[in-house]
């Protein structure tokens, strides 16, 4: 695949102007479809292209929009999520950045097909260059009458606004973002009710990712089949792969879903940073178990990551070489999820808590071996006993890091903390 579709910006200088993102095609989709579809057919053509959501969980998108209620008299709403706050992921930014028209076109699309009226991209606080982009990019798109009253005089209304996020991660848990919309503390939501149901101002809602909705407008254009013929037929289409850590050349790169994580790392990444060699890899953002070395010859889409111990996620995947200290990482990691808890359920608010304090001793030499059965006991007692999946992607990690690096782990135990060649390669841990 080497015509870009989600990264056009790279194959097309200046897309992120109406106007080049016009003459290259753009909004000819969204005239057409509006124009000459009747929105069950649109459902249709998603649900059949296979298109599978690139938040986190891999949700069939048509199936999803398929749940709205057919006799709720309320509004309905789109929602973009466009928080993107799971560490090692920043491939949704890339397209806000270069490409914004690319996400309205499909946003235009998406609440077509839906029939809402009124849509909001909810966007991470800290990305306030990509809230001003999508601003302008709006307001243009809304000039040029490809968004608002009566779009291409064809009756049907959109209204498309931004929405800086609270700079918390939860906000972009789907009903913690409903929540923070609204204009409250993002607390998750017990579901169900799921937000196709009860969602946003306790309307019918449909939250999707940018990648997922940026996939709608070419599926569009050149239909479910083409769509299907790119990647794993269970998991099609292109896909955004972020790379980080100590790889040669980190970035984001556009590849069919199914791309071998091996060939990702070595082919598209560069390698390992200095020729060092490999030690373990986490796939699909922080909140996934992690792989070890000898584990990367596995096909990266949803059911091929699941099937090797861990998951797709976001995607966003993470590169350890051989110095990296395997304690030192966790505990990096479980400080973000104990900072990150909203604090509502007490097994994620403490869990979280003792995760990074048990690290933290481990890490600094203060732990006992039965501090290590504690630490997946905890674990254990997160996992499942919660309102939102937050608490399961604090515990996931440290299961798989200590299942698989315990030799590590009871290192640091046994030599009371940090090994020598680590303490020598790693800064000093900062007080948490
Ligand atoms: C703690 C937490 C944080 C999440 N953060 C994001 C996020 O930043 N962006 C996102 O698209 N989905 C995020 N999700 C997933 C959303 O809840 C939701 O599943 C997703 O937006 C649905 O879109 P999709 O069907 O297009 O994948 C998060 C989930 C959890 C549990
Ligand atoms: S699991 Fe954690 S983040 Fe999710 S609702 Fe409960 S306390 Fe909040």
């Amino acid at each position: 695949m080497s015509e870009k579709i989600l990264l056009r910006h790279e194959d097309v200088e200046g897309i992120r102007d109406l106007g080049v993102y016009v003459d290259d095609g753009g909004y000819a989709t969204a005239r057409r479809v509006i124009g000459e579809m009747e929105p069950e057919a649109v459902v249709e053509e998603v649900k059949s292209s296979g298109l599978r959501g690139r938040g986190g969980a891999g949700f069939p998108t048509g199936m999803k929009w398929g749940f709205l209620p057919k006799d709720n008299p309320k509004p309905r709403y789109l929602l973009v999520n466009a928080d993107e706050s799971e560490p090692g992921t920043f491939k949704d930014r890339q397209i806000i950045e270069n490409n914004p028209h690319l996400l309205i076109e499909s946003s235009v699309l998406a609440a077509f097909a839906i029939q809402s009226h009124t849509a909001y991209i909810y966007i991470r606080g800290e990305f306030a260059r990509g809230a001003e982009i999508l601003e302008e990019a709006i307001a243009a798109a809304r000039e040029a009458g490809h968004l608002g009253k009566d779009i291409y005089g064809s009756g049907f209304d959109l209204d498309l606004y931004v929405h800086r996020g609270a700079g918390a991660y939860i906000c972009g848990e789907e009903t913690g973002l409903i929540e923070s919309l609204e204009g409250k503390r993002a607390y998750p939501r017990v579901k169900p009710p799921f937000p196709a149901v009860y969602g946003v101002f306790g309307a019918p809602t449909i939250v999707n990712n940018v990648e997922t909705l940026c996939c709608v407008r070419p599926i569009l254009e050149r239909g479910a089949e083409w769509f299907k013929s790119i990647g794993p037929e269970k998991s099609p289409g292109p896909k955004l792969y972020c790379v980080s850590g100590h790889v040669e050349r980190p970035g984001v790169f556009e590849l069919p879903m199914g791309t071998n994580l091996k060939d990702l790392i070595y082919e598209h990444s560069g390698g390992i940073r200095g020729g060092k060699a490999l030690k373990a890899v986490i796939p699909g953002g922080s909140s996934v178990p992690v792989l070890t070395a000898d584990e990367i010859d596995v096909d990266m889409d949803f059911d091929s990551v699941a099937a090797a111990g861990s998951l797709l996620g976001s995607c966003g995947t993470i590169v350890m070489d051989e110095d990296t200290c395997m304690v030192r990482a966790l505990r990096i990691i479980a400080r973000f999820y104990h900072h990150e808890s909203c604090g509502q359920c007490t097994p994620c608010r403490e869990g979280t808590g003792w995760l990074e304090r048990l690290l933290l001793n481990i890490e600094n030499g203060g732990a006992t071996e039965r501090d290590l059965d504690l630490l997946l006991q905890v674990s254990d007692n997160m996992m499942g006993n919660t309102v939102c999946v937050l608490a399961d992607a604090a515990a996931m990690p440290v299961k798989s890091f200590v299942e698989k690096f315990r030799s590590e782990f009871e290192e640091h135990v046994r030599l009371g903390g940090r090994r020598q060649d680590d303490a020598a390669a790693q800064p000093a841990a900062p007080n948490a």
